[in-house]
């Protein structure tokens, strides 16, 4: 890949009208291209199936690239599409660097990764380093045997000395498995006598990174799919590698460590070592903000990680202007870029959590008016709910089908999938025309609405990379300013269902609405209830 004073070039391919378009702003050329990003998650299972298996595949995602560049997202992460035994849906890696032939071939990965450039967008895949699935080769092997050449790889103990001599008495600790609260994160293996780890699954043994042979072949993973031209990865529950573990039934749940945090440094230098830029945003599943801000170390360590107290928030103005401070006062200090994220295939989409079609174009702005990296979930464009999962189609462990619905594109039963009838159930929206076809002509929709708002995000350096100010504003309104270089915008957004007055009266004009009014329309100061807004001033 050409690279420019070590700043990946843009690919060739572009026409000149993309290429124009999707220029940084002059200033941002010493800015990494992820700062400004808005990254675009797809879940291949139910982006769509071209294949009629009812379960989506990588083809798919080819299909869909002039949408997602017309969308005007930036990135895209991909979900897990390695071989699988499909446990937890792609999260139990059985071969880090293949693809699963549900979701088509290496070759098809390769060609996702090139044509995606080609349209401007950059790609990363999921990373999923703190276990395998126990039909991965290495674990085959571990479990055949206490001298197994894999056996230390992952995370073996021996069964605590117990009255009588019954194997295999208590588990080695007290920790519980996390889809299965009342089991053990433990099973135990009859054959070699001893307890392997799972935080997960039975079927997800942990692996051991004390190990170097693990973190070898872990950066073999990693390096696999950079030289095949990924720009990154996101990092599953990043935080558990490098945890010690206590034995005893009452001991503290998994922590990260000292060991953790050198691991992820080793990562670092390893992305940092290829010209392009790649990057890593890591799961760090803990709700304490300040905690999070460590796995930024000092600049070394993880580029971004998720935040996710924001998404568990209530839609309410005190906390959401408390969750925005957090991030400010733990995060700026130690000089970590900030992520936003209200949905993904683990939790329920924006309209379903925030009950009403109003509020999840609201906080559509919310997300991509805060400072720092947005990532929005395939499908939130459409403004789709999860889908409601009879008893007889709950497919997965951790109660998320809902969110993991297959998203419509167009009309008819099938909904341009192959099969009428997919692997989960359509969200409800599907047969209420709300498809993306359907969307197309229609300049209120949700889709307009997110387009409408990312080419703003485009057009205003003060949104993709502006300082961030608060603004006074009516007691269930935030008001907030992003600026600059002299460019400036303002976010309004209002939590109640009643409308507000006196949001800002003087000075700005309208640039994206949520409800509704034109861009360049004079701003009265009137924000409708469950409503928000991006102004610019009135002199602009
Ligand atoms: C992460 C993933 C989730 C998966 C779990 C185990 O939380 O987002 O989908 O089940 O890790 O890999």
């Amino acid at each position: 890949m050409a690279t420019k004073g070590g700043r990946r070039e843009r690919v060739s391919t572009w026409t000149p009208g993309e290429r124009e378009a999707k220029a940084p702003h002059p200033d941002e050329a010493q800015r990494p291209w992820w700062t400004s990003a808005v990254f675009y998650q797809i879940y291949p299972r139910s982006f769509l199936d071209t294949d009629g298996d009812g379960v989506g595949d990588l083809a798919g995602v080819r299909q869909r690239l002039p949408y997602l560049a017309r969308l005007g997202v930036d990135a895209l992460w991909l979900s897990p599409f390695y071989p699988s035994p499909m446990h937890d849906f792609g999260y139990d890696v059985a071969d880090y660097c293949d693809v699963d032939p549900l979701f088509g071939s290496l070759e098809d990965a390769r060609r996702l990764i090139i044509e995606a450039h080609e349209h401007g967008l950059r790609v990363i895949v999921d990373f999923v380093p703190n276990h395998t699935s126990s039909e991965h080769p290495w674990f085959v092997d571990a479990r055949s045997s206490r001298t197994a050449a894999h056996r230390d790889w992952y995370v073996w103990r021996d069964p605590a000395p117990v009255a009588g001599g019954t194997l295999p008495g208590p588990p080695p600790n007290g920790w519980a498995a996390t889809f299965t609260p009342d089991e053990p994160a433990w099973t135990w293996d009859a054959e070699t006598e001893q307890w392997y780890l799972h935080v997960f699954l039975p079927e997800q043994p942990d692996l051991d990174w004390t190990n170097p042979a693990v973190v070898d072949a872990m950066h073999g993973v990693l390096r696999f799919w950079l030289d095949l031209g990924v720009d990154g990865f996101r990092i599953d529950v990043v935080h558990y590698i490098g945890k010690d573990v206590p034995l005893g039934a009452d001991v503290p749940p998994p922590e990260a460590t000292e060991l953790t945090h050198e691991l992820l440094r080793g990562l670092r230098e390893l992305l940092d070592a290829y010209p392009r830029q790649p990057m890593m945003v890591g799961e760090v599943f803990i709700f304490s903000t300040r905690q999070v801000a460590t796995f930024y170390g000092r600049g070394d360590e993880l580029h971004l990680s998720f935040n996710f107290p924001p998404l568990y928030a209530p839609w309410e103005a005190p906390a959401w202007r408390k969750r925005i401070d957090r991030v400010i006062e733990e995060l700026d200090p130690v000089g970590a870029w900030p992520t936003w994220v209200l949905s993904n295939h683990d939790n329920p989409r924006h309209r379903t959590r925030y009950g009403t079609p109003a509020g999840a174009r609201a906080a559509v702005l919310l997300l991509l008016g805060t400072r720092g990296t947005p990532f929005l979930y395939a499908g939130e464009e459409l403004g789709l709910s999860d889908a409601v999962i009879p008893p007889d189609r709950v497919v997965d462990p951790g109660g998320r089908d809902g969110c993991r619905a297959p998203i419509p594109w167009e009309g008819g039963a099938a909904h341009g999938w192959q099969t009428a009838d997919p692997w989960l159930p359509w969200p409800p929206e599907a047969a209420a025309g709300g498809d993306a076809a359907a969307q197309e002509p229609d300049p209120g929709s949700s889709l307009h609405l997110y387009r409408a708002a990312l080419a703003a995000r485009h057009r205003h350096p003060a949104l993709g990379r502006g300082s961030f100010r608060w603004l006074e504003s009516p007691p269930d309104v935030l008001a907030w300013e992003r600026e600059a270089d002299g460019d400036r915008v303002a976010v309004v957004v209002n939590f109640a269902d009643a409308p507000a007055d006196g949001v800002l009266p003087d000075g700005w004009k309208l640039e994206v609405s949520s409800t509704a009014g034109a861009p360049g329309q004079a701003w009265t100061g009137q924000l409708p209830g469950s409503a928000s807004a991006w102004l610019v001033p009135e002199s602009l």
